[in-house]
Formats: C-alpha cells, structure tokens, sequence
C-alpha cells in the first residue's frame, strides 16, 4: 500500500520491516538513530516502539527525503529529530545534540523508491533527467560531470569495481567517443548509448542493461562505499552495552564491508553477531516489493 506523503503517494516500501523491528530489540523510552531516514517508513515503526519518552534521530543526506520523512513522523507524534546529515558524520551530529550513547542503530543504505521515482534526480534510466543522481544536492559533482570528464580507465573502474559490469571497458570507451561529438546530458542519452553499444542479446536478459551502469555511477558519485566504511565504527562507537546496530545492504561490495566488520568486532571481543547467516526478504516481500530482492540485514550487538 502507498503512503500519503508531502502531497503526493510515497513510493517507498520499508524492506524487512518485521526483522529489522525485532532485532532491534526495541522497548519505550529508548534511543535510537535511523541514519537513513528516507520516507520515513522504519523510522515510524521505530518511534512507535519507543515513544512516548524515547527519541528517534534521523539523518539523511538527501533534503526531500527529510520533507517526507518528517511529514511521517509528525503524524505519529512522539519525540524526534532529523538532522540534515551523511552518517558518515554521525559522531559529529550527536555531540551538537549531547547524546552520547543509543541504543540502536539502523542503516537501510542505498536509494530510496522516491528517489528512483523522480526523474529530476537523474537515478534512473526508466525516465528522462539530467545525469545528476546526488543524493546531497549541495554536495559533490553530479554524475554528468563524471560521464564528461572522467577517463576511460576512471569509467572502465567504476562500471566493473561498483557495478560488475562485464562491459565496462567497451561502454566506457564509447562514452569517451561519444562525448567528443555531443555532450552525454540527460539519463536517456546514456541509456541509449547503453543499449547500442552493447550485445543485442544483453538487451533481453533479466535486467535492463543500463542497470549496473546507472548504479555503478550512482555508487561512486556518492561515494558509497567510504561512506559505509567512515560510518560503520562510528554507529558502532555510538551504541550502549548490549546496544544493536542493523545494516541493511542492496549489493555484495556492501555486504562484504559489513560482514568484514562484523567480524573484526566479533574478533576484538567487543562485539556480537546477532545474524550469522543475513536475513533476506521472503518470496511475499520480494513479489510485493522487487527493491527488496537483494537486501540482506546483518545485525550486531555490542557486547562492551
Ligand atoms: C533505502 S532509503 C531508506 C528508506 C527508509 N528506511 C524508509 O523506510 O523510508 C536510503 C536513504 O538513505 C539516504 N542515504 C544513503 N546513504 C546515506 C548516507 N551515507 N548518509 C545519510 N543518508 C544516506 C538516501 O538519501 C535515502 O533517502
């Protein structure tokens, strides 16, 4: 079902929503901080839990999400702030609030259905924008400046390390060409340049084959992955003893970093992993939600 929100429906469904509530081990009057606040959609069953004496804090890189996250949160009433913020600066968000531990905290990290949805944010090939896919539009440089400028080594990176793209080198090397006779502006100009270059029989395979492309530059003009690596000891400094941090990933690079750290708290004896195998969405989820097809939530508890 699609929320009403800012106006308009919210397109985002909140994935594994029972498991993240559960293992979070949520009870009222606690702290908690949803780093990716999004639409709002954990954040408000989270607030539910702990209200009315707890406080949900949620970041969010992303202004509009904030808009809509808010309008959410406001109907359920309770105590919250949201904080126009990276995770990655997380340590930083909670020292202007004096607040110096919580006890969860959760990162559904990634892009929102919203933010796919709006052609003006340029994430998605599936209508026509401006190659911009920032999730801070006050921060970085929009992916145009990436597909003009970047070499055919830097995009021929970028397409195999973030996107596992078999033709990386191939569909960087007609960007480059291409770009030398009329500038790759707009997410269809992309797409299309995608589709040509590619084999004929990509075009008919299980995923569009712009898909990992898109996602590739949307990763890197992000910076996703050091904003994972800077933010996960800072979320994990942040909790109490027997406090849980959730990760929520939508790619294996994602995971790899998570689990990686997970076991390196395990090893120090500061931690303990809650998840030994990551909770995936059941066959339902994904035929309700198809975003949820690759999510895996991976679950920590500090153990001091
Ligand atoms: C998958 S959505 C989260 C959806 C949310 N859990 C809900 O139920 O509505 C991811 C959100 O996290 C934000 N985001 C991604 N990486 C971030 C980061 N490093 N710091 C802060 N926000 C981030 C995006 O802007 C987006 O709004």
């Amino acid at each position: 079902m699609k929320r009403r929100l800012a106006g308009a429906f919210s397109l985002h469904k909140p994935v594994l929503l029972d498991s993240v509530l559960s293992q979070l081990t949520l009870k009222a009057g606690q702290i908690v901080i949803d780093g990716t606040v999004g639409s709002g959609g954990h954040a408000e069953a989270i607030l539910k839990a702990i209200s009315p004496e707890g406080i949900l804090i949620g970041l969010d890189q992303d202004e509009e999400a904030l808009k809509r996250s808010e309008e959410c949160l406001k109907r359920v009433g309770g105590k919250f702030i949201l904080k126009h913020s990276n995770f990655r600066n997380l340590d930083q968000v909670l020292s202007i609030l004096n607040i110096h531990k919580v006890h969860a905290v959760l990162l559904d990290i990634g892009v929102s259905s919203d933010q796919l949805g709006d052609p003006k944010r340029g994430f998605s090939f599936q209508a026509e924008g401006p190659l911009d896919m920032r999730m801070d539009q006050a921060e970085g440089l929009p992916a145009g400046i990436l597909v003009a400028e970047a070499s055919v080594e830097e995009l021929t990176s970028i397409f195999r390390n973030f996107g596992e793209e078999r033709y990386a080198r191939k569909i960087a090397y007609a960007i480059v060409r291409e770009r030398t006779k009329k500038p790759i502006e707009t997410t269809r100009a992309l797409k299309e340049l995608i589709e040509r270059v590619t084999p004929a029989r990509y075009r008919y395979g299980r995923i569009h084959p712009a898909t990992r492309v898109f996602q590739a530059i949307r990763i890197a003009v992000n910076d996703e992955l050091g904003a994972l690596r800077e933010g996960l000891p800072k979320a994990f400094e942040a909790l109490e003893r027997n406090g849980r941090l959730a990760v929520i990933s939508f790619h294996s690079l994602e995971d790899r970093l998570v689990k990686r750290f997970f076991i390196e708290k395990k090893n120090l004896g500061v931690g303990a992993i809650v998840t030994k195998k990551p909770i995936v969405p059941s066959d339902q989820e994904m035929e309700a939600n198809p975003r949820a097809r690759s999510a895996k939530l991976r679950v920590i508890e500090r153990s001091s």
